[in-house]
């Protein structure tokens, strides 16, 4: 019996089978049963896959028990303190983070191909004032498709890099259209002049021809602090393994289909709110409780088996610890809170659910910590980001994530279509 396999027996006929153990270079190992079905004539069975690997990468690791996150084997702490989300997003596409003059070249493509196509623009238009973001923006990347068919047959690796940089670029704009859309007021259009971020933040908030608000005080100028709060919050979302959203846009992408289409899949995904969306249901779920004093029984619904009520922003499938990214939201939640106009209700909220939720056994046993979008609200409201743009704020910052992770799909020569097979229970 080889020392690197993995035997199973199967007692009905008392026939034993070995499989090939791969390790990884960090985490744990994985048990080869690509042949699983061929040699025994059975399925393995693992709904919502919480024990099966489904591809090889080299982007992302998370170690779950622990509490860490490293992007290209970069701590999310250092790249969230020391690294603009610019920098995070050449790290994920190149494995290495750039020198000051590739950063400033790769800054200076994404301000160019931050426009859209007027067409685009106009498609955007026609949806109704009451569209949600979401839904505008995942039509607007699949739109995109058509503006950029060419990028259905790449060949060379600079065309993936120019398909990549495109989509990050447009994304901001996109999502920054749709808010407009929201409120019925003209689009503004980006400035090649401003960062990443900032520009972001001024397609929100501008008035048509570009200038700012202006009150008796004077201009209410976009300060730096919001801008390195967004920064660090658009690198928090940069990408996190094999995710719903992500899983998503690796199996539109096996079928050989657009990439953008495959990435508007995975904003579709990602709205969900047990996934992205949770960000935009936390802030509902606070505003819900309404006073520190009902937190008790709301906590006692979540506990109960028999209500569907669960502690959103809460859990994880991976994380059985502190979700990093949720105690660098805080921490920066603590930096933000001279500075900016956090609403210190709804935070004290918060806090309290937390203060019962890691004592409580039914939360302590079951390893539910806070995640990433239980504090990602807070901050976003006090940055004037309203509700309905939350998830398309993961979105800008995940969106290098996944076209980082279709990217490896498609140079992976062993990838093949994604096609699970079934436990059949029908007639
Ligand atoms: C994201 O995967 C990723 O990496 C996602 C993400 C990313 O960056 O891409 O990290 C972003 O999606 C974060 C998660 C945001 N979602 C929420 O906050 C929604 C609330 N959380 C839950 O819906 C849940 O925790 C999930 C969906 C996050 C994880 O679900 P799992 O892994 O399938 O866990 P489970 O449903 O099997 O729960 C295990 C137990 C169950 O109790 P028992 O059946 O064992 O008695 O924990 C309970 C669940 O009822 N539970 C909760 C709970 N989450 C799990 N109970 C109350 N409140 C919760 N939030």
């Amino acid at each position: 019996m080889k020392k690197d396999t993995f035997t199973f027996t199967n007692n009905r006929t008392n026939q034993s089978y070995e499989f090939n153990i791969l390790d990884s270079t960090r985490g744990p190992s994985v048990v080869d049963i690509s042949s699983f079905y061929k040699e025994t004539g059975m399925f393995t069975f693992d709904v919502g896959y919480t024990s099966t690997a489904s591809c090889e990468s080299a982007i992302t690791l998370i170690d779950g028990e622990k509490g860490e996150l490293r992007y290209r084997g970069v701590a999310i702490e250092e790249l969230a303190e020391n690294h603009s989300y610019l920098e995070t997003c050449y790290l994920l596409l190149n494995g290495i983070l750039p020198s000051k003059k590739e950063l400033e070249s790769f800054d200076l493509e994404l301000r160019h191909r931050s426009f859209i196509d007027e067409n685009l623009r106009m498609l955007i238009a026609a949806f109704p004032d009451s569209a949600h973001p979401m839904s505008i923006l995942a039509s607007g990347v699949t739109a995109l498709a058509s503006f950029y068919y060419e990028h259905l047959e790449m060949k060379k690796e600079e065309d993936c890099q120019e398909m990549a940089r495109r989509i990050i670029a447009k994304i901001p704009t996109l999502a920054a259209f749709a808010y407009r859309k929201s409120l019925g007021v003209p689009f503004i259009y980006p400035d090649i002049d401003k960062s990443f971020t900032e520009n972001f933040l001024y397609m929100l908030r501008a008035y048509p021809g570009g200038k700012m608000k202006r009150t008796i005080d004077g201009v209410e100028e976009i300060k730096a602090i919001e801008i390195k709060a967004l920064d660090t919050i658009f690198t928090l979302h940069a990408d996190h393994e094999q995710n719903a959203s992500t899983t998503t846009v690796r199996t539109v992408a096996s079928t050989g289909a657009h990439p953008y289409v495959a990435i508007s899949a995975g904003i579709s995904a990602l709205w969900g709110r047990a996934h992205g969306g949770a960000n935009e249901s936390v802030m509902a779920q606070l505003e819900m409780i309404a006073d520190v004093k009902n937190v008790d029984a709301f906590i006692e619904r979540a506990k109960d088996p028999n209500d569907e009520f669960r502690l959103m922003g809460f859990g994880h499938r991976v994380y059985k610890n502190f979700d990093p990214r949720a105690k660098a939201l805080k921490k920066l939640q603590d930096q933000l809170k001279d500075e900016l106009t956090l609403d210190s209700h709804l935070m004290q909220i918060a806090e309290r659910i937390e203060e019962i939720a890691l004592n409580d056994d039914y939360f302590v046993s079951r390893n539910l910590y806070p995640n990433i979008d239980f504090y990602s609200g807070v901050i976003l409201t006090a940055l004037k980001i309203e509700r309905p743009m939350f998830t398309a704020i993961f979105v800008i910052g995940r969106t290098v994530g996944w076209i980082t992770q279709l990217m490896e799909f498609r140079e992976d020569k062993s990838s093949k279509i994604a096609r699970p097979r079934q436990l059949y229970s029908g007639k």
